[in-house]
């Protein structure tokens, strides 16, 4: 459904997930003609600015990223005029009133749809949702209301605030951001899977060694300690980004492409795992070194986190689907921060073939020959398939080869930033890459009780060097289940 009218709040305008991803997104959609006729984009925050004041703020961040024609400029000065700044406490009343008539200026005659986009910390989220669900929902349009993790700390947490989401709206008006589903080719995933018959028939512990999910990211906290601290790697990237990942991956085929069939396939997948004990994890965190001259800061030296920080700024793990077509099947998980690469890839090991005629070419490392298939979902975005190929020549020698979907060669467009799938979704009232509050449950129910036992144990990180490939007992992890960690080729 393409509406006519959208009004988009964006509460906590001066924050840096504002600044950075949302006003850049909505202009993105705003050029390639994806947002309804009539649209107005409000900032709401607590300091004192003008409407002119917050176009310059957010025109700093405003890129030509389609199109770097003069033309860009133009439609940039007409986007930022539809954005207007209007200062409020976030627990107050008075200020979402006040907003309220303000919107109500730019809608007159109209339906009046609003989506309030809450980019606040979470000790703030419920005061927002109580004030603009009271005083500033739409009187003949839907209201809707995008919130960002963390959706608590754990499973209690979660599920206090989804009951306290639930007094001032109801799910249906709640979108849960996971933003890497908003990433292409975790969006491709299903295409990939369901649309071409050689994949599917393979998708299964029959065929399929293990499944890994790589996040490594070549920077620490930098400032973001004080966030990062009270959550740690595991709440930050796997109970999340990874684990959705993982769902779309694993899910059986569902019964169509609407949100609800989607997220029932991946509610059975998260339920059918069970909950992560803590010998399945290996915990890391960086230390810091110099090399070359370049001093390369510790976790703990980031001023915003507590000194003696256990908290872990890397994590491996190895789960489990407890079903028919996965049962047995490792699935693991790595994610960290100030490692040597930035990246983010799925990686499937197929088995050995058997009875293979060509072992004995295949050499020394016949272990590490089989297919692979490797989806990258960041940097450079490719998916490639592994696979054993005759060295041309008289004689007879193999070696490993790619078969190479590299999107920058394949496809001339850009790719559109993830926050653009995510709000032109939510303007449209499609639910598919948003999470479900029972996904949300059983996300949380597998990883709470490792979370507390982490944390009452005081389990203490193995450190690994800033800019190193991460903990050695990572790869202790992966041999126990006869793994090798892919290599980031
Ligand atoms: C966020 C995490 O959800 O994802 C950050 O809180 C992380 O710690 C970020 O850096 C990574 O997102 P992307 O899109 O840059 O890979």
């Amino acid at each position: 459904e393409k509406e006519d009218t959208v009004s988009i709040t964006v509460v906590g305008a001066s924050g840096d997930l504002a600044k950075k991803k949302i006003f850049p997104a909505l202009f993105a959609l705003y050029y390639e003609d994806c947002l309804p006729k009539h649209f107005t984009v409000f900032g709401y925050a607590r300091s004192k600015m003008t409407d002119a004041e917050l176009r310059v703020m957010i025109s700093r961040t405003l890129t030509c990223r389609i199109d770097k024609s003069e033309n860009c400029g133009e439609k940039m000065e007409q986007f930022l005029g539809r954005c207007f700044y209007h200062s409020g406490q976030y627990d107050s009343d008075e200020g979402f009133a006040e907003l309220d008539t303000k919107l109500k200026v730019h809608e007159v005659g109209r339906v009046s749809n609003r989506l309030f986009y809450l980019s606040i910390p979470p000790n703030i989220f419920i005061d927002a949702v109580r004030c603009a669900s009271t005083s500033a929902s739409s009187a003949n349009g839907w209201t809707r209301v995008i919130v960002e993790k963390p959706f608590g700390r754990d499973s209690e947490s979660s599920a206090a605030l989804t009951r306290d989401l639930k007094q001032y709206l109801v799910e249906d008006q709640i979108f849960r951001i996971d933003h890497y589903l908003g990433k292409e080719l975790v969006e491709n995933l299903s295409v990939l899977r369901f649309s071409n018959l050689i994949f599917e028939p393979l998708w299964s512990r029959q065929y399929i060694r293990n499944v890994q999910f790589i996040f490594s990211e070549n920077f620490g906290t930098e400032g973001r300690g004080g966030y990062f601290d009270n959550y740690g790697i595991i709440r930050d990237i796997m109970q999340n980004h990874l684990l959705q990942i993982l769902a779309l991956f694993a899910m059986e085929t569902p019964v169509s492409l609407d949100a609800e069939d989607i997220r029932n396939e991946k509610v059975k997948v998260l339920r059918s795992m069970k909950p992560l004990q803590l010998d399945d994890v290996v915990v890391g965190q960086y230390k810091g070194h110099t090399e070359g001259g370049v001093t390369y800061p510790a976790y703990t030296d980031d001023k915003t986190v507590p000194k003696g920080s256990l908290t872990p700024t890397f994590a491996a793990a190895a789960l489990f689907i407890n079903n028919a077509r996965w049962d047995g099947v490792p699935f693991l998980m790595k994610a960290g921060k100030a490692l040597g690469s930035k990246r983010a890839e799925i990686r499937v090991q197929f088995r050995h073939v058997p009875g293979n005629l060509f072992k004995t070419k295949l050499g020394p490392d016949h272990d590490r020959s089989t297919n692979e298939l490797v989806i990258r979902v960041q940097p450079d975005e490719a998916i490639y398939l592994k696979i054993n190929n005759k060295v041309p020549g008289l004689s007879m020698r193999l070696d490993r080869s790619n078969l190479n979907l590299h999107y920058a060669a394949r496809y001339s467009k850009e790719i559109p930033d993830a926050y653009e799938r995510l709000l032109l979704d939510a303007i449209g009232g499609e639910r598919r890459l948003f999470i479900r509050s029972d996904e949300l449950d059983a996300a949380w129910a597998l990883f709470t009780p490792l979370l507390k036992e982490l944390e009452e144990k005081k389990v203490e990180p193995e450190l690994y060097l800033y800019g190193s490939e991460g903990p050695v007992k990572a790869h202790h992890l992966a041999y126990r289940y006869k793994v090798q960690w892919g290599d980031s080729d």
